[in-house]
């Protein structure tokens, strides 16, 4: 990665970065020994891994790395962590509360059908991301030209850019009060937890933590109806609940919301980056309806299964994540370097991220994932433990052919990846992601919201739903 012009203190390594700050108690400077040398050996089994010359290679040279990998060991326990949680835990109060206000609706199925997602407990992992991000790039160095679309992105949030009136025309002929079908947030509305923060997450940083939260839960309201999934967070999932119908427009009705707020943001560059998010989403599932980009019957192993499958996997899920963190980083003010820092931490996240799902959905049961296990093959998915299989067993290729709808087909995949190394290599794979995930922030300035970044890298690993 490259360093910004001019930043001497972090060219120095995490060391001159930390004489930067102010002096550090002794239990953080052993807490950040710690965390230095996590990312040293990191960095070490990085480099010398790095430069294959396709996904495929890649992924296979990091299979061998598993017991030298500075996050295998960290998971050992015998460092110690830092709770991301705990970091944001003032903004990540008021997230869900902030969510459900932009989402009220006068129709009150509507209003149901869209607060649905938002009152069983979720992960909430995109916008602690994006929480941690904008306060550990609070502390790089910025670019003064951002400064100007930075202030004026706080300033607005909760304004409405077009008159009220306007925007809550529900029927202009009608003469029904309009206020009372679409309770669009005024100025005085505003919580506490708005109006008043620390001025390390800016007002406009804390809206894009909801935007993304908004775009993510509305891109499972709409996957759930396609995937026909009958649970979700421990619950009965949308579908089940209110039908396909209204899932869908409850899904639409989120994007909605989720535009307004982006609009009153008032950042011409982050409205492109989320907007693009929400096509990659579609996309993403749209390269999905096949396992090869030939769709073939009986196809033949070969690298670019797994090459499509990495782009999907970058377009469903990586991308949301790596161009939020992106906008944070932008709404921050932050110079080009800190930028695109960011930008390949989410990507490099969100790729470990969405592969350590598609492991678990081999590894878990139903009960303890809150949602369906062992779906995906189920719905005629070949992701990373079948693709790996695939390579060493060439009998799966009529079965991702036929999406696994043959009889006994779900069964057999099932048995065959278990049998064959699959497991390993995606939990390899996606170690490797959160390590360069790690790699990218290293220049950042010390601070417990960058710790709490790394700790997300391995938590990403070690999760078990
Ligand atoms: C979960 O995948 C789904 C996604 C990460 C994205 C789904 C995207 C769409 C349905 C496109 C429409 C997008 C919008 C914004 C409306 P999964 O099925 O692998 O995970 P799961 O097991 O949690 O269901
Ligand atoms: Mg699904």
């Amino acid at each position: 990665m490259q360093l910004r012009a001019g930043a001497r203190v972090l060219r120095g390594g995490r060391s001159a970065a930390r004489s930067w700050r102010a002096p550090a108690c002794s239990e953080c400077l052993l807490r950040g020994k710690a965390l230095d040398d996590r990312i040293r050996q990191s960095r070490a089994s990085y480099h010398s891994t790095r430069s294959r010359s396709s996904a495929w290679a890649a992924a296979v040279s990091v299979a061998g790395n598993i017991v030298s990998n500075a996050i295998t060991r960290a998971t050992k326990g015998d460092l110690p962590t830092v709770d991301p949680l705990r970091i944001v835990a003032k903004e990540m109060k008021f997230l869900t509360g902030n969510i459900r206000k932009l989402l009220g609706s006068g129709h009150p199925s509507l209003d149901r059908a869209a607060k649905y997602y938002t009152q069983s407990e979720g992960k909430h992992v995109r916008p602690l991301i994006v929480l941690l991000m904008s306060r550990a790039t609070s502390l790089c160095p910025k670019a003064p030209q951002r400064q100007e679309a930075t202030a004026k992105a706080s300033a607005g949030i909760d304004n409405s850019i077009s008159p009220l009136s306007i925007l809550a025309d529900t029927n202009p002929s009608s003469p029904l009060s309009s206020a009372s079908l679409s309770p669009l947030t005024d100025a005085s509305e505003q919580d506490a937890a708005t109006a008043s923060s620390d001025i390390d997450i800016l007002p406009s940083q804390r809206r894009l933590a909801e935007i993304t939260e908004l775009i993510h839960t509305a891109s499972l309201l709409h996957d759930d109806v396609i995937d026909h999934s009958i649970s979700r967070r421990g619950a009965p999932s949308a579908n089940l609940e209110f039908g396909n119908k209204m899932a869908v427009l409850a899904g639409d009705f989120l994007l909605g919301r989720a535009s307004v707020a982006l609009a009153r943001l008032r950042h011409a560059e982050v409205i492109e980056l989320l907007a693009t998010v929400i096509a990659n989403l579609v996309e993403g599932e749209f390269m999905q309806l096949k396992n090869t980009a030939r769709d073939e019957a009986n196809p033949v192993w070969s690298e670019e299964a797994l090459s499509y499958y990495l782009q999907k996997t970058y377009l469903k899920t990586a991308s949301l994540i790596s161009k939020s963190c992106r906008a944070a980083a932008l709404l921050g003010g932050a110079d080009a370097a800190t930028v695109d820092a960011a930008y390949a931490y989410g990507k490099n996240l969100g790729l470990a991220f969405q592969l350590v799902d598609d492991m678990l959905d081999y590894t878990r049961s139903e009960k303890e994932l809150g949602k369906p296990a062992g779906a995906d093959l189920e719905l005629g998915l070949a992701t990373a433990p079948l693709l790996f299989a695939w390579k060493t067993i060439p009998e799966l290729g009529a079965l991702v052919g036929r999406k696994f709808e043959g009889e006994g087909d779900v069964e057999r995949a099932r048995f065959l990846v278990m049998q064959s190394d699959g497991i390993e290599q995606t939990r390899a794979l996606a170690q490797d992601y959160a390590q360069k995930a790690i790699d990218a922030i290293t220049p950042f300035p010390d601070s417990d919201a960058k710790d709490g970044l790394i700790e997300m890298a391995v938590k990403t690993l070690q999760r078990r739903k």
